[in-house]
């Protein structure tokens, strides 16, 4: 896939912003080290820079949490790109992702290594590196409750803390952070970045402080290492976590025979969430990599409209012409009633808009897990909307 990453779009032209607030940029809000008056910058940025420097090609760059499911098709597409991509991951499998972090066909740009977050040296991985993409972390707020919260605060905080440190340490001009809907905790209404954080499970607690840390350390007057926070709201696409809903809903429809797993249901359907697919976040995650910003900035990367997980079977039934067999269960703690990004701040700062819609993106979804596994039907006959097949291409 090619990133298109818009005309207005602000390039970095020597890939260094400013410590600083970038000129012209508006004031820092200081409870959340975010930036008001959001059409402005991407006015001035634009002047600023040559276009052409987005195309810069070359740089040396880390994705952790490369054999996730974002993380590999971040890593896949920078490699695309011409940069050098060094992927980082403590997994040591992941069935629907990049094959066990191996080297892709021998290729020289390409490096991985098998790392450990919260306990390994990283100083050597980081040595002439430009720009750090940070999305390693246990993931997921149902099991944030449990035994396993030891993980995710090792990994989602102790590791997010011990990478910044060896960033400054190695001199990385940027690390973006994967951050989450789920810090905002329960809304109503769409969520603006200057709104206060009030997460209800241990993992956006966990999001929320490493969110916290990156911006804490762009503070330091000591150091030159600018961060940026994507709040990512729940993303989709091929090979997403088998955990996650509308991969659940999607096996469950495809599967056969018919009467094979049913769909878990939490709650009565009504909620309602921001679904964003793949190569949107992608794309935003690369323009953050590259776009000059102040020092420490927040910014919500959605998909541009919100579905109900009524919605969502809806659509399941439609795109695999099949009935999805629901199981309905209880609200599990931790579960917002709805999440919804206000994306004025991603559109004036990284040129954001969301391409890829909720039909389309299920579709392509379908078609790839139809692919993926032979217990699996193929999606392509509609019982409502005549609505076939992807027409958009396989990430
Ligand atoms: N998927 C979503 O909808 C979503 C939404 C909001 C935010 N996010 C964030 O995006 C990022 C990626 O999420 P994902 O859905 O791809 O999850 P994923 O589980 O598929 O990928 C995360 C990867 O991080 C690795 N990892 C975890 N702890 C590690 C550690 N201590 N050291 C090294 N590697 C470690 C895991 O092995 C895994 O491969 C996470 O930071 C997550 O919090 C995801």
């Amino acid at each position: 896939m090619e990133i298109d990453v818009g005309p207005e779009l602000a390039p970095s032209a020597a890939g260094h912003a400013p410590k600083q607030a970038a000129p012209g940029a508006p004031e820092s809000d200081p409870a959340s080290g975010t930036a008001h008056h959001q059409s402005e910058p991407a006015r001035v940025l634009t002047q600023m820079v040559p276009w052409a420097a987005v195309e810069r090609r070359g740089r040396r760059v880390v994705v952790t949490g490369a054999a996730g499911f974002i993380g590999s098709h971040l890593a896949e597409t920078l490699l695309r790109r011409g940069e050098q991509v060094t992927a980082l991951d403590r997994a040591v499998g992941h069935p629907d992702v990049l094959s066990d972090l191996q080297q892709p066909a021998g290729n020289p740009r390409w490096r991985a290594q098998r790392t450990e977050l919260a306990l390994d040296d990283l100083d050597d991985l980081l040595v002439d590196v430009d720009t750090v993409f940070h999305l390693a972390a246990v993931p997921g707020v149902r099991d944030s409750w449990d035994a396993r919260f030891a993980d995710y605060a090792a990994s989602n905080v102790v590791g997010t803390h011990r990478l910044l440190g060896a960033c400054e340490r190695a001199g990385v001009r940027r690390l973006v952070l994967a951050s989450s809907s789920s810090v905002y905790g329960q809304v109503s209404g769409l969520s603006c970045e200057q709104d206060p954080a009030a997460p209800v499970s241990p993992y956006g607690v966990t999001k929320l402080a490493a969110e916290q840390l990156c911006l804490v350390h762009a503070a330091r007057a000591d150091t030159d290492l600018e961060v940026v926070v994507l709040r990512y709201f729940t993303v989709y696409g091929p090979r997403q976590r088998r955990d996650m809903a509308i991969s659940r809903v999607l096996r469950a429809a495809l599967s056969r025979p018919a009467a094979g797993p049913q769909f878990q249901l939490y709650g009565d359907g009504s909620q309602r969430r921001e679904f964003t697919y793949i190569d949107d976040v992608v794309t935003a995650t690369i323009a953050a990599g590259v776009v000059p910003l102040p020092a420490g900035v927040v910014v919500n990367i959605g998909g541009g409209s919100t579905a109900s997980m009524r919605d969502v079977l809806d659509l399941a039934e439609e795109i695999t012409g099949r009935p999805v067999p629901v199981l309905s269960t209880g609200r599990r703690p931790g579960d917002v009633e709805a999440t919804g990004a206000d994306l004025t701040r991603a559109r004036a700062l990284l040129g954001y808009r969301p391409s890829v819609d909720l039909r389309e993106g299920m579709t392509r979804h379908a078609t790839w897990l139809a692919g993926t596994c032979e217990t699996l039907a193929t999606p392509g006959v509609s019982t409502r909307s005549g609505l076939v097949r992807a027409s958009g291409s396989q990430p």
